[in-house]
């Protein structure tokens, strides 16, 4: 089990973005909602503004979104145009596309100043099936590695981003995570699941960073039955029409966001509406337990459980995973509490 002070603290937020959130492909959003040279996706990624933007080769490039003057930002967070160059907003000094810095606006004459050497610091992009992910560390793996286990799954079919919601829950965003990552609470939190699906044949499956959730969908259920999830932060959730890309953004030590990206069919506007009715349930089902959990952790009662190791395997997955990342000896979960 993880240590309770893990779920709390400037401290544990530190280590998470540094080690877990900044080492890892973090998803930023669609090719389609930057498809000409000149627009951008710009995102807080692991507590760190970046900057995603088309080049006029029509690739993808990414940066740290702050300025090598005086830390001012060059865009404001969401998507938009810049046209041929990246300027920032607080001294207007102006870098191309790939990084450099064109032009340091009306700075004046310093002897030694040489503007290569303020380049925009890069970060990595790269995309998979139209998904386009960054990592702040410059010596990551491929995202195609992360993918693999993901290469026999069926292609997205090609639905336009229909919605996007999101979703502000009181809890640490590990607490949102583990919840993610076992279906022992469908009978109690989610009753009406057993209505979409086959709860009793629910299986969970790791392979490499990604966790796989199955259940037999029932005939007029919504869900196509099943849940992918990648390492560490990143839901793929299927539906019999769509797919919806579920983002989980630590904003705060106990601040957790659910970005959610809906591509869906747009033939299919009443299934669209009775998908958005279960995800909407289903959303604030989980966010109340979490929430609930979250206020046990901060009481200092509950010092650590145990798993189950018929339901909460990809629990004790994920709990091993970031005890690694903060350098603590993985505990087994144990019958016995610790
Ligand atoms: S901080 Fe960017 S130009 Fe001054
Ligand atoms: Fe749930």
């Amino acid at each position: 089990m993880l240590s309770v002070d893990l779920y709390r603290g400037e401290d544990a937020l530190r280590a998470d973005r540094t080690q877990v959130l900044r080492r890892s492909w973090q998803f930023v959003g669609h090719e389609t909602m930057a498809p000409k040279p000149g627009d951008y996706l710009a995102e807080d990624v692991g507590g760190a503004p970046v900057v995603v933007v088309r080049n006029a080769a029509g690739a993808l490039a990414g940066f740290h979104n702050v300025c090598r003057h005086r830390a001012g930002m060059l865009v404001a967070d969401g998507t938009g145009h810049c046209g041929e160059a990246l300027v920032c907003r607080y001294h207007g000094w102006r870098y191309s596309l790939d990084g450099r810095l064109k032009n340091a606006v009306d700075f004046g004459a310093v002897a030694g100043f040489d503007p290569r050497e303020f380049g925009l610091f890069p970060i990595r992009v790269e995309t998979w099936r139209g998904l386009v992910f960054v990592n702040l560390d410059l010596e990551a793996t491929p995202l195609s590695d992360a993918m693999a286990p993901l290469a026999g799954e069926a292609p997205f079919p090609a639905f336009p981003l229909t919605e996007r919601r999101s979703h502000l829950l009181a809890c640490n965003w590990k607490a949102y995570v583990e919840n993610y990552l076992e279906g022992y609470h469908l009978p109690m939190v989610h009753p009406e699941f057993d209505a979409d699906v086959v709860v009793s044949d629910y299986e969970v499956r790791i392979e490499g960073d990604v966790v796989f959730q199955s259940a037999p969908p029932r005939n007029a259920s919504v869900y196509a039955g099943t849940w992918a999830w990648l390492w560490p932060n990143l839901a793929i959730n299927t539906y019999r029409h769509g797919y919806m890309i579920e983002r989980i953004v630590a904003v705060s030590p106990e601040e957790t966001r659910l970005d959610y990206f809906y591509f869906f069919d747009p033939e299919r506007g009443a299934e669209l509406r009775e998908m958005f009715v279960a995800s909407d349930r289903v959303t604030a089902q989980d966010k109340q337990v979490c929430e609930e959990v979250q206020r046990n952790l901060r009481a200092g009662v509950y010092r650590g459980g145990v798993l189950s190791p018929k339901h909460e395997r990809g629990v004790a997955w994920f709990q091993t995973r970031i005890a690694q990342a903060h350098g603590e000896p993985a505990k087994a979960p144990t019958a016995v509490p610790a």
